[in-house]
């Protein structure tokens, strides 16, 4: 949530600035702005809404080649132009923008700030005026800054910018995401090495409570104590076409269609010479030592999550929880003696998510992070580390990373059933390979899902999705891939539970999209059809090839039944995508939301 960039160099400053936050800009949309330092000091400019709002009012004559800049979802103080970042200090002297939540701002403000009068309702406001009041008391900019990162309780990316010293930016990071990067005579500052590809693709990662001296020549490392840290840069292995929409409309229907290439890059990647699937040997061990693996996630990932437990059950008989990370980290659950932890997360930067990974450390036990960001902060914490393969997700509403924890889950589930010589009655990576190919048939039938989106989704005020067993699991991320784009009011329930009480709220032309697309419970799914639609609803059934019946909407192509939620969540992202479509919503950056959740 927030992106920060800066840029240090002899180039325009606010072209990269402004490009870099074009590309930050998923993390958060609410306002934006960035800092320059010009001829006659630091100049900022900041607008509520989008980054086009703000190019509206950057003044291209003013000359800059360093600057900071920001976009913001907002926590403290509403989305407004005097809440956005760059926030200042009294005297203007030092300019700051912030990713995190300072949690103890307002104890800060009443043993060190009486004196000082706010303009915002951010706890950012709160760090710049910090440095200033001890530089006032005479520290030097560096100690100031050194001395304010020490005060902070909570999480934040910070980059500051120091009107009587043009050539250096401050930067600092505890919990938040925070890149630097390097270039010949020039350096950059970004939420996620995406920014600044534009300029570079070699940078530095930074660990918590460390804080950078970064000028035009040097990026210097320090720890809180002033010693510094030498670390060498990494190639962010990135494409710069993965990161634009090309000839989409949207990112989610990009993303969208390319599931089927993920699928097969997954099966690549996962098999060994012989075309079998192998995984980290230790990664098998530690998992066949556990007496229980906990699953942790949220959102999307926990979705997966929950399909992934059937896998691991079914396959490798392996005991599995799934848990909101949300909730375990306050309200864990009574450990077995030997747990093993998987953390599922798309962006690897979940703040909910890493929180519970901080504690299952510190408890000793390991972990696997399964992302689609190697490299991410879940993905350097975690013992084991799994990578989606499924390339840069930008649209809010996740995808083809759900499709890619799916299939990952299954690999993981056979390589230690294999391990456990159990055998999983099919082979696992023929069928991803028909999954891959039902997708593309059905990736090719967005005319019929634009109808069904707008015969039932156009203009109702809510929406019920119902399955049961492992369609049940694929009904709840069906209703929050609709709830999250298009705000229709989208819940996902197990067939036989809705007549335990969300049954009420069944009126007239109710829209209730049921999935069916496991034998053992067609006829159940059926029964729960018929009930609804007796009482007016307006059932949409989506079956699979071989179950369907009269009066089915639409037919998915046949994949292994253990493999549907892999087929049949696409005709669910594609209803999503259309219904918001037809309620002319914005697809790819949903109101309220963001796609990287880095705060708790
Ligand atoms: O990056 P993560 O997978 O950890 O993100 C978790 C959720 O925030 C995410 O899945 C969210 O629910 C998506 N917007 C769903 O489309």
């Amino acid at each position: 949530m927030c992106g920060i960039v800066g840029f240090i160099g002899e180039q325009d400053a606010k072209e990269i600035l402004l490009k870099g936050l074009e590309k930050l800009e998923y993390r958060g949309y609410d306002s934006a702005g960035i800092a320059v330092q010009a001829a006659n000091g630091v100049v900022v400019f900041k607008e509520k809404g989008r980054i086009a709002k703000l190019r509206e009012i950057v003044d291209e004559n003013v000359a800059a080649n360093v600057g900071i800049g920001h976009t913001r979802w907002a926590t403290h103080g509403v989305p407004s132009q005097v809440n956005a970042h760059p926030h200042r200090s009294t005297t203007e002297r030092f300019t700051l923008v912030h990713n995190g939540v300072i949690e103890n701002y307002e104890l800060l403000k009443n043993e060190y700030l009486q004196d000082v009068n706010f303009v915002s309702e951010t706890d950012t406001e709160v760090i710049v005026q910090l440095v200033e009041k001890q530089v006032k008391i005479g520290l030097t900019v560096e100690e100031a800054f050194r001395k304010t990162l020490t005060l902070l309780h909570g999480s934040y990316a910070l980059a500051l910018l120091d009107a009587d010293n043009p050539d250096m930016i401050y930067v600092a990071k505890n919990k938040s995401p925070l890149l630097v990067g390097t270039g010949d005579n020039f350096n950059v500052v970004a939420s996620d090495a995406m920014a600044m590809l534009q300029v570079t693709d070699q940078f530095i990662e930074l660990m918590d409570k460390e804080m950078v001296l970064v000028t035009k020549e040097k990026i210097t490392i320090q720890n809180l104590q002033g010693e510094t840290i030498d670390r060498a840069p990494f190639t962010a292995e990135l494409d710069a076409s993965d990161i634009e929409k090309g000839t989409y409309p949207h990112f989610m229907l990009k993303e969208i269609d390319e599931q089927p290439l993920v699928i097969r890059n997954i099966i690549q990647k996962y098999q060994n010479e012989d075309g079998e699937i192998e995984l980290d040997a230790e990664i098998r061990n530690a998992i066949l030592e556990s007496d229980r693996v906990y699953i942790i996630a949220c959102g999307t990932s926990y979705h997966a999550g929950l399909v992934g437990k059937q896998f691991m059950e079914r396959f490798a008989k392996v005991p599995v929880e799934v848990h909101v990370a949300s909730e375990f980290s306050y309200n864990m659950p009574l450990l077995t003696e030997k747990p093993f932890f998987i953390y599922i997360s798309q962006s690897g930067e979940t703040a909910d998510s890493r929180a519970v990974l901080v504690q299952t450390n510190e408890m000793g036990y390991k972990a696997l992070t399964i992302t689609n960001v190697p490299g991410s902060t879940l993905s350097r914490e975690a013992n084991y580390t799994l990578p989606l393969h499924a390339g840069p997700e930008i649209a809010v509403a996740s995808t083809k990373a759900y499709t890619a924890q799916l299939a990952v889950l299954a690999i993981l589930a056979a390589d230690i059933a294999k391990a456990k010589g159990l055998a999983i009655g099919f082979d696992l990576i023929k069928e991803l390979g028909l999954v891959a190919n039902a997708m593309e048939v059905l990736c090719n039938q967005k005319e019929e899902m634009d109808a069904i989106a707008k015969e039932y989704l156009a203009t109702t005020r809510n929406c019920f999705f119902i399955g049961r067993s492992v369609d049940f699991y694929v009904g709840l991320e069906g209703a929050l891939k609709l709830k999250e784009i298009s705000y229709i009011q989208a819940e996902g329930f197990a067939g036989g539970e809705l007549k335990h009480g969300t049954i009420a709220l069944i009126e007239q032309g109710t829209p209730v999209i049921a999935i069916a697309t496991q034998e053992h419970v067609n006829l159940g799914i059926r029964g729960n059809v018929k009930e609804v639609a007796a009482r007016g609803a307006n059932p949409c059934i989506i079956a699979m090839k071989g179950l369907e019946m009269e009066g089915d909407r639409f037919i998915v192509p046949a994949v292994h039944e253990a493999l549907a939620p892999l087929a049949v969540i696409i005709p669910l992202q594609l209803i999503s995508y259309y219904a918001a479509l037809h309620r002319e919503c914005d697809v790819d950056k949903p109101r309220n939301l963001a796609k990287s959740v880095t705060v708790e």
